[in-house]
């Protein structure tokens, strides 16, 4: 089979983290990995031109795959802090240098094709919107990860707000993600249920602030969501998050075939 542009439901996304690049080709009809996902080591220190050898790696890798979509098709990239119209504008967990870099110009030029940058979190919910626990959801679904930092994504009937900040919300005179990141839980070696009360502080204070119709609770610690997600009292539905580990890869392709679109 040819690749061409008939074929735009296949896009490669690349998830930057703390600790690993991962990337993948997604099916964006299903919103599943075609092929493995390859992942290298965050490099340290993890500086935009470091990182952007590293994605560059990654994507070469991938685009050498018999499955892989058109050599200059999009690629899809998140990042874990706001980006705004490509620039980040925070580095709450990452290195300092990337405030003001100008991520999607950084690596469009590295790359030589389309790049679409967006939040890790917001990557993760869009992905569980389309295909995930937030499928079908009518009005807002907030996907929350807990990782590093917390991460959120707020989708009103399917649509994307890009970047809110719900883990830097200031609760009891404390950044939120500060108390109850799953990072926090094991800095301050919290049981389950003193780290339940924690998201629970964060929770109630989050629902009375947006209303929406559904958590969906995502990161690394949601494997583990028995331990605490039953002790958490709160009026709107919780659930865990359908996609453990690719939502960012997923998400981001997902967009950068949106954002295409959209400039087309
Ligand atoms: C950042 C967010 C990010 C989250 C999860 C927070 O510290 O401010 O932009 O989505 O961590 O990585």
């Amino acid at each position: 089979m040819s690749k061409t542009s008939q074929q735009p439901n296949i896009a490669i996304g690349i998830d930057i983290g703390g600790t690993g690049i991962k990337g993948g080709i997604v099916d964006l009809d299903t919103g599943t990995l075609l092929g493995e996902r390859l992942r290298i080591d965050t490099p340290k220190p993890a500086t935009p031109a470091a990182v952007a050898e590293v994605v560059a790696q990654i994507v070469e890798g991938l685009s050498a795959r018999p499955e892989a979509p058109e050599a200059n098709s999009p690629v899809g990239v998140t990042f874990p802090a706001i980006i705004h119209r490509g620039v980040a504008r925070s580095a709450a967990n990452v290195d300092k240098s990337w405030i003001g870099t100008d991520v999607d110009g950084l690596l469009t030029e590295r790359l030589g094709r389309p790049v679409h940058v967006m939040n890790d979190a917001d990557a993760a919910g869009l992905a569980e919107v389309r295909y995930g626990a937030g499928k079908g959801v009518d009005g807002t679904v907030l996907v929350i990860t807990l990782g590093t930092g917390i991460g959120s994504a707020l989708i009103h009937n399917g649509v994307l707000v890009p970047n809110i900040e719900l883990g830097h919300l200031e609760i009891d005179s404390a950044v939120a993600e500060t108390k109850a990141s799953a990072s926090a839980r094991e800095r301050d070696d919290l049981s389950w249920d003193e780290y339940a009360a924690r998201l629970q502080r964060f929770f109630s204070h989050v629902e009375f602030l947006m209303s929406p119709s559904l958590f969906v609770i995502g990161g690394g610690i949601s494997k583990r969501a028995d331990d605490f997600l039953p002790k958490i009292s709160v009026n709107t539905p919780m659930i865990t998050a359908s996609s453990k580990n690719n939502a960012g890869i997923v998400g981001s392709a997902l967009q950068s075939l949106i954002s295409e679109q959209l400039a087309e």
